[in-house]
């Protein structure tokens, strides 16, 4: 437990271990956590199950619009519910990775999830929040921004260590999906994936997680009062 009041805002492409990550720098620090892509995540399973094209914006919006998404902000209880029914596990299966981006693309579905997530952050002293529009959208006056990112090879081979896959032509395909995201999310014309001016840029191509966690925990207790 440390001293740390404020807001961490922790963006950056997929593949960088922004989660694990996100989520050891709050445990450390004692502070709340928030993943708003799994807010994403959970609005992408309201779309599919209404049977909704995903491309289609405006049925999206208005699916989004009625559906109920809850998220918990501890670090090690992970709390995903679609009015009322538990989508942890779900959110992440490849049907849902493979929509998110055109969900998260819809500005009435940012806007609606923003006001949640902001509400969520106010409600704690101590929060680390990890997204990609965090520091330049979400929270622009957030105590600490870190943008976390690393080569497009190196988040292929952890994604793929972490799902087990050894084969070379896999290996090459996650990262030219990972590609694919990173293009789609940095294009999009609402809160595109881009450091926030006034970010650390963290690096973890050559660091561990430990590494990265040590850095960012660094960074957020001699921030502290900055400003103040
Ligand atoms: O971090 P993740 O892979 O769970 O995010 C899922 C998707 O949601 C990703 O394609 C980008 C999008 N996202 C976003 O647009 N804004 C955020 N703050 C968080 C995630």
């Amino acid at each position: 437990m440390t001293d740390f009041v404020g807001q961490i805002a922790l963006d950056g492409p997929s593949g960088t271990g922004k989660s694990s990550v996100a989520r050891a720098v709050a445990t450390r620090l004692g502070a709340a956590y928030l993943d708003t892509g799994a807010m994403y995540r959970a609005a992408t399973v309201a779309v599919l199950d209404a049977g909704v094209a995903p491309q289609d914006g405006e049925a999206v919006a208005a699916v989004v619009a009625g559906a109920l998404i809850e998220v918990g902000t501890h670090a090690h209880t992970e709390l995903v519910q679609v009015d009322g029914v538990d989508v942890a596990v779900r959110i992440r299966s490849a049907e849902v990775t493979r929509a998110v981006s055109a969900v998260s693309a819809v500005p009435s579905v940012r806007r609606r999830l923003v006001d949640q997530q902001r509400a969520l952050v106010a409600a704690a002293d101590a929060v680390v929040v990890e997204g990609r529009d965090i520091g330049t959208v979400v929270l622009p006056d957030a105590t600490l921004k870190v943008y976390l990112t690393a080569a497009p090879e190196a988040r292929a081979q952890r994604r793929a260590l972490q799902l087990g896959i050894t084969d070379p032509v896999e290996v090459a395909e996650l990262a030219a999906d990972l590609r694919r995201r990173d293009a789609y999310d940095s294009n999009r014309a609402d809160s595109p994936l881009r450091p926030a001016e006034d970010a650390v840029v963290v690096d973890s191509t050559h660091l561990d997680r430990e590494g990265v966690v040590d850095r960012v925990v660094e960074l957020a207790l001699t921030t502290v009062g900055v400003g103040r």
